[in-house]
Parts: structure tokens; sequence; C-alpha cells
């Protein structure tokens, strides 16, 4: 039996339809939108288009959004600056510093500036650290492990006692998927670039959380039958016969998967609308908190 697809754009787009309304109410209510600011600094170009689609989703949904584009030349206290600017600014109520930042630049310091209220990238070191303790809640959760939970509870997947296995323990999708997925009561597993014997780990894995960045990288037949699938890859390989010469693959091979996963998402259209969509829901919490706290 061919696995259920789990349509991220649909639920994206329900979601978005549902946030566009409280945005309208938000705004009825208090007079002025929900703001998101975006500091990017240097020239690295998928942040410039992610960057551009989420300023485009703002937009749609009612959000309003200002962007400090900064040169790959820029200095510690330049971004440091544009991150002051934006914590104090009470027209902004959510921060995101896009990343990866120029090498130069001191990563950790500068999401450790975000003022946690308004950290709706969930980077910020309080907010992970809480994510990673029992009966510590973050204000916010990273966006893409966030839409994957969503995906989970769309397809109905049970979390509690599952094993999950995480491909990938990157600071921006893998670490805080764990996390996320512990925090769930699910069995936690996180293989990476050093793990022998990877498809031994999928073999018992009920969820798989693919985020290890390579294209086609992991099998059909590594996967337990039935095994719920969630596709974070989004790999651009070489497509001479499209207009744009390349295409978007995740990181299982999905052709394959597709005959022994019970569920699983597409590339494109699974994960990656998600992530978008869960940005705006924390930048309407963030406004909806600061609101409720100058009542
Ligand atoms: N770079 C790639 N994904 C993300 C994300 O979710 N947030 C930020 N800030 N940078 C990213």
């Amino acid at each position: 039996m061919k696995a259920q697809i789990i349509d991220g754009r649909a639920v994206a787009d329900r979601i978005r339809d549902q946030i566009a309304v409280e945005v309208s109410q938000f705004i009825e209510q208090h007079g002025y939108a929900p703001g998101l600011g975006v500091v990017m600094a240097g020239d690295h170009a998928p942040s410039a288009t992610y960057v551009r689609m989420k300023r485009r989703a703002c937009e749609r949904v009612g959000i309003t959004s200002v962007v400090h584009e900064m040169t790959a030349n820029s200095t510690q206290a330049e971004v440091e600056a544009a991150i002051r600017k934006l914590n104090d600014d009470p027209t902004i109520h959510g921060i995101l510093v896009q990343l990866p930042l120029p090498d130069a630049i001191d990563e950790e310091a500068a999401l450790t500036l975000v003022s946690l209220e308004k950290d709706v990238d969930g980077f910020h070191p309080i907010n992970i650290g809480r994510l990673g303790q029992k009966g510590r809640d973050p204000l916010f959760t990273p966006a893409t492990p966030t839409g994957c939970m969503v995906l989970l509870e769309e397809a109905g997947v049970e979390i509690s006692g599952a094993n999950a296995v995480v491909v990938g323990r990157s600071n921006i999708v893998g670490m805080p998927m764990a996390l996320m997925l512990i925090k769930a009561n699910a069995t936690v597993t996180v293989c990476h670039s050093r793990t022998q014997d990877l498809p031994s780990y999928l073999k018992e894995a009920d969820i798989v959380i693919a985020a290890a960045g390579r294209a086609h990288f992991i099998q059909g037949e590594w996967l337990k039958p039935g095994a719920t699938v969630i596709d974070v890859g989004t790999n651009r390989v070489d497509a001479p016969d499209t207009e744009r010469g390349y295409k978007l693959v995740g990181d299982v091979d999905f052709d394959a998967a597709l005959d022994v996963a019970g569920a699983i998402t597409k590339v494109p259209g699974g994960v990656g609308p998600m992530t978008i969509t869960m940005l705006l829901q924390n930048t309407l919490k963030a406004a909806q908190r600061s609101a409720q706290k100058s009542n």
C-alpha cells in the first residue's frame, strides 16, 4: 500500500487563513499591526530568497515587516546595533536574525541580544535551554521543528512512546527537533554524519525526521514499514529541462519510501510552507503577549 501524503501546503494554507483572521481582529482591537523585524547580514543567496518569502507571507496575513539588510563586511557592533534598535522599537513584536551570519560575526552573542519576548525564532540560548529542560517552557520554539510537530499531529501520529529518529543535528532543525520530540514523550535517537549504520536505527523508527541536507540520501528499504517520514531536506539538484535549471528534492528517496512508509511529506510542498507559517504564528503570539502586558 502507498503511504499517505502529508500535505504541508494545505495545512499551512489553512493555518495562514486563521492567522490572517486573528491579525485583522488584532488590528481592529489595538489600532496597529503585529510587526516583524529581520536582520540579514551578508550575501548568502538562499537567505535573501527566504527573507523575501517571509516578508511576502507577512504581507499576505497583515503583519508588517522591516529588514535591516547589511553587507558581508558588517561588524559585530553594527549587527548588534541593528538588533538593539529592533528590541527598542515598540512597533516590532518579533525579531528574526537570518542565519547564517557572516563568519566574522559571533552568532551566539548576536542571538543572545535578541529580547526574549521578541525571539520569534526561538534561538535565544534561554529559550533553547528551556526547550531542553523538563517542566520549563520556552516563550517560542524554532519554526521548522515546530512545523514538523504540527504535521505529525495533522497526520494523527501518536508521538508519546514512539521511537523517533532525527537525522541531522543542526542548531536550526535537528537539535531543537530532538528536544521537542523528547518533550512530547518520544524516545529519541539523533543520527548524524558520524553515525555508524544509520539503517539499523531507521529500521526501529516509528517517526523519521530527515534533516541531513543530502539529496535522496535515505533509502526506502532502510525504513520501518508504516513509519511516518517528515522530510526537511531542500536540496538543489540539476534539472536542465526546467526553466531554473534545477529542482528541489528532499533527503529521502521519495518514490522508494512511498512503498514502505505509512505517511510521508513531499518536497516541495511539505515542511517548507510550514516553516514560514510557524514564524507568522510566533509573530502574532508575540504581539498578542505584548498587547496583554501593556493592558
Ligand atoms: N536559516 C535557515 N533557516 C532559518 C530559520 O528558520 N531562521 C533563521 N533565522 N535563519 C534560518
